[in-house]
């Protein structure tokens, strides 16, 4: 088996990795040495000339090296370890070195307080390229800041003191248990609730927040489409794990966001006696958090609750930022609560039975994200959005963690920074205006969301060229992705008049102003008092289709 380390610098990662090593008889690799070897310069020295991204590219080169997890050695223990692997400390930020590192190895975080590793890294000769400005104390604690929940989704050891302590600390816990299954890349601890990211991670993870929350048993809200494709199989998993569960179904799709629905299933939570104290799992797609989050908001004024999303619109978008809801005939979600659910296990395995339509359309929400301001999640969606959406095997097997990981981590910061919406959160509309206003004309049902949105995307991208917001090439680049994923290609046959109406009534319940979000050439505006010609004339072109010869369809 491979052990791998990380943690901050002065952590104290190369140490302890040396003297594991060496007491388990085998290898120790250090990810820093092998780059200065095969580059045959010092790290310093690749730093000044090529930059943090000539490093990092020989990074992800050197982890990509070390190949699949070395297999046990004939008749050893699972505590044997066949590889010590320490990293660089930033190595854990690119994904797809964090799926490398975590995938079949067992991991480890070596966490210190920063005045302890400042008062180490003060001792050492080393130069630290990304701390050599300004206070040492200061920099670990901005490091941590941005790196903590990419260290936490390893095991965490306190490193504070002498090296043998973390390295007898790290041999009882090899003694002591098998790997979990799964690859964990990311735990985070918000204000605004936990967030967990792995594969194959979702059953442990909800039977540790149940026992975090001292549950007596899992309530489950759940919905038979759900249950069929993923639902049963954590079930079972709870259930073996020793947890009595009571399941509590609603209807499938948007037939649960009703009040009468709420109403029901508030009566069997009231029958089986959750208290006011006991979490309920939510394990569904978006319609499903939605309502089941709006159970949570109201059942005896408010329980916990944990988001387990099983669509891709749910892990990148729905299940995110507490905001719940039931549809009234006067509208959709027109009753609701915000409601963090206090944790959200995002678990990319659970896609696996998503029909295609559903998760192409949910890469319409990663699209904006990436919009908004993540290039790099462009890239990825270029690359590979299509094998993504088609459910097929991308060469990177990371790929769609990571998709899901950048997307999901954009609406996050936006939601923990308004997490009422009164200020930038207002940007996770891009696309939503005039894709509402068709969902809605479509009369919520032969589109999906994410589909809608799409044709919201090529109308702000449209609008923003022509009010002189989003550059020419942004916009391309837009309309391309969208071409690339098959999104908002084919005409509808909504009537103009009827969309329009919807964004006028849109606009009388928003005071008279209703605000467009615009994408500039890498982040997003806001445009007010847009000239309803224009919006006629782009919305017409919206659902005019893409020219076939434009969008050379996969
Ligand atoms: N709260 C928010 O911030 C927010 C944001 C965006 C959308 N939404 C809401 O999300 C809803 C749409 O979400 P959705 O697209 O996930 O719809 P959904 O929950 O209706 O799920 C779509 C379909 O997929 C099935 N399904 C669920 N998981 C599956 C799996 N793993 N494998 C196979 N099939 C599975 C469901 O049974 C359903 O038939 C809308 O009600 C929308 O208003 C909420």
């Amino acid at each position: 088996m491979d052990i791998v380390l990380v943690g901050l610098p002065g952590s104290g990662k190369t140490e302890v990795g040396r003297r594991l090593a060496a007491r388990s008889g085998g290898t120790f690799i250090d990810t820093d040495r092998e780059i200065e070897r095969a580059a045959g310069r010092s790290i310093e020295a690749i730093f000044r000339s090529d930059g943090e991204a000539g490093f990092r590219a020989l990074e992800r080169a050197t982890i990509e090296a070390l190949g699949p997890a070395a297999a046990d050695a004939p008749g050893a223990g699972d505590h044997a370890a066949a590889r010590v692997i320490a990293t660089g400390a930033g190595a854990v930020v690119d994904p797809r070195n964090r799926w490398r590192l975590a995938d079949g190895r067992r991991a480890f975080w070596l966490d210190a307080p920063g005045a302890r590793l400042a008062e180490r890294l003060e001792r050492s000769p080393t130069v630290r390229p990304l701390l050599a400005e300004g206070d040492l104390a200061t920099g670990l604690e901005r490091l941590r800041h941005h790196r903590e929940r990419f260290y936490a989704a390893a095991e965490r050891v306190d490193a504070d003191g002498p090296p043998g302590v973390a390295v007898e600390a790290i041999e009882e816990r090899l003694r002591g248990g098998h790997m979990a299954g799964g690859v964990t890349l990311l735990r985070a601890g918000l204000a605004i609730g936990r967030v967990v990211l792995g594969v194959g991670v979702a059953a442990a993870e909800i039977d540790a927040e149940l026992r975090r929350a001292g549950a007596r048993r899992a309530v489950i809200v759940t919905e038979p489409g759900a249950r069929a494709a993923v639902g049963r199989g954590l079930e079972a998993a709870l259930a073996s794990r020793g947890w009595t569960l009571e399941v509590v179904e609603l209807p499938q799709g948007e037939a649960a966001k009703r009040l009468s629905i709420i109403e029901t299933a508030a009566g069997e939570l009231a029958r089986v006696r959750v208290e006011r104290d006991e979490p309920i799992v939510a394990i569904g797609g978006g319609a499903l958090t939605d309502a089941a989050g709006f159970l949570a908001a109201t059942y005896q004024r408010g329980i916990p609750w944990l988001a387990v999303p099983t669509t891709m619109l749910g892990q990148l978008d729905a299940a995110l930022g507490g905001k719940t809801a039931v549809d009234i005939d006067a509208g959709k979600n027109l009753v609701g609560a915000f409601h963090l659910p206090s944790a959200v296990i995002v678990d990319p395995d659970l896609l696996a039975p998503l029909p295609v339509r559903d998760r192409r359309a949910g890469l319409a929400e990663a699209v904006k994200d990436g919009v908004l301001g993540d290039e790099r999640l462009l890239e990825v969606l270029q690359a590979d959005g299509a094998a993504i959406a088609a459910g097929h095997r991308t060469a990177e097997p990371s790929a769609l963690a990571e998709v899901i990981e950048r997307a999901a981590w954009l609406k996050l910061s936006l939601v923990e920074s308004d997490p009422l919406e009164r200020g930038d959160r207002m940007a996770l509309n891009l696309g939503h205006t005039l894709g509402h206003a068709i969902e809605a004309a479509a009369g919520f049902g032969p589109l999906l969301h994410g589909e809608a949105v799409a044709y919201g995307l090529r109308a702000a991208a449209r609008l923003g060229v022509r009010l002189g917001s989003t550059p020419a090439e942004r916009a391309e680049r837009i309309e391309s992705m969208l071409d690339t994923l098959s999104l908002a290609i084919d005409p509808l046959p909504y009537p103009l008049d009827e969309v329009l109406d919807v964004l006028a009534t849109d606009k009388k319940r928003r005071g008279g102003v209703l605000r467009w979000v615009l994408p500039t050439a890498g982040a997003w505006t806001v445009a007010d008092g847009v000239p309803e010609a224009l919006v006629r004339e782009v919305a017409s072109g919206v659902l005019a289709g893409r020219p076939v010869d434009a969008a050379a369809r996969p």
